[in-house]
């Protein structure tokens, strides 16, 4: 193993061409010791380089199933962890840039998410009457969290399945920390606006009365993706008025308003399905991140299908696009030297706690 790392700024004045070119080389060099995992919010000069793109939930199976030594994830933070969770303990899972966090992920943390245990106990007794649940979209610690206290992961795909075995478990959810996805998949399953409470984590008991506890049947996490946010149900009537026939799908990240104006609602991977198997001329409406919006618009116009995006505001997700081109690059090379950079790992005992969350959601996703 060299025992210098090659230095990061030797890679940033580099052309284009040539980092694609020498990505290409590393990939091909590393062979089937690598594994390259790209989520659909990858900017397009990093996402032509995954061996497998997806989904949270299909990139996560793709990690414990891969057999690959270095597992190098073109996505965020959280996404990294999972693969290092649940892969073996010899497999190493690697972020090209470490600043590639998710803002939603980080309105949720161990201390605030154990104060809320602790209030609510004050109420109720949570370990027999609330399911802690969180999305994917989280820290390790928080799994495991939800590992210990009888509680699951669910990620935008399985969310529904999710919930229904949460109340299986007890009579209440506890989720976080997206406040839409939470609302979103409970009115679908028919539980009512006013049985989904907000607790606020910067307020004493969540800003809520004991009674409002009580009759609550999720508490939803004060937590949103600053991306999703930005569609407003507006952007979805403008549409309707100059396209009658035109369809409208969203992420459940979106707002309880734009979901429930739209025809169909889904995760990425279903984002994507549901518009390549369209008819042909179709003309679409997406709330979801521009990457991957304008992916499919190349994609898809050929077919004579419409893409258009949900809002007028640039709505990119700028953690994802944190992963460059150079930093794989980077990241690639320094293998090739038998150097590991940015090695996602995540502590023993933590792993196995979040391993149990993550691994009760495998069993009832579909
Ligand atoms: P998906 O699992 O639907 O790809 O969503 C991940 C995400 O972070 C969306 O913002
Ligand atoms: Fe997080 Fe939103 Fe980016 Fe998804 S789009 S990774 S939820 S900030």
């Amino acid at each position: 193993m060299s025992a210098n790392p090659i230095d990061v700024q030797q890679f940033t004045a580099l052309a284009e061409d040539e980092i694609q070119a020498r990505i290409a080389a590393a990939k091909a060099a590393l062979g089937e010791r690598l594994i390259i995992l790209g989520h659909h919010y990858q900017r397009e000069e990093t996402f032509r380089h995954a061996d497998v793109s997806g989904d949270s939930l299909k990139l996560s199976r793709s990690a414990a199933d891969s057999k690959a030594e270095y597992i190098v994830f073109c996505g965020v933070h959280f996404m990294a962890e999972v693969a290092d969770i649940v892969s073996r303990p010899e497999q190493i899972s690697i972020l090209p840039d470490l600043a590639a966090g998710c803002s939603m992920a980080d309105m949720a943390n161990l201390a605030n998410v154990e104060r809320a245990w602790r209030e609510l106990a004050e109420v109720l007794e949570p370990d027999e009457q609330v399911t802690p649940m969180t999305y994917i979209n989280s820290a390790a610690d928080l799994k495991a969290f939800c590992g210990r206290h009888g509680g699951i992961v669910c990620t935008s795909t399985n969310a529904r399945n999710v919930l229904e075995w949460a109340f299986e478990q007890r009579e209440k959810v506890l989720f976080f920390p997206d406040q839409h996805l939470g609302r979103n998949t409970g009115y679908t399953m028919g539980i009512p606006l006013e049985e989904m409470v907000v607790w606020d984590y910067d307020l004493p008991m969540g800003g809520l009365t004991p009674e409002q506890i009580k009759k609550a049947k999720i508490i939803l996490w004060k937590g949103f993706c600053s991306v999703h946010q930005l569609f407003k149900p507006e952007d979805i009537d403008r549409f309707r008025a100059q396209y009658p026939e035109g369809k409208v799908i969203s992420h459940p990240e979106s707002s309880f308003e734009v979901c429930r104006k739209s025809d169909y609602v889904g995760s990425t991977e279903y984002i994507i399905a549901t518009i390549r198997d369209s008819a042909p001329g179709t003309r679409w409406l997406v709330g979801t991140e521009l990457n991957m919006v304008n992916r499919l618009h190349e994609q898809y116009r050929h077919e004579g299908k419409n893409i258009h995006f949900m809002s007028d505001t640039v709505c990119m997700c700028s953690t994802m696009y944190r992963i460059s081109p150079s930093s794989l690059l980077w990241t690639l090379e320094n293998l090739l030297e038998g150097n590991v950079v940015n090695r996602i790992s995540v502590a023993p005992e933590e792993a196995e706690q979040a391993l149990l969350a993550l691994n009760r959601m495998l069993d009832v996703s579909p």
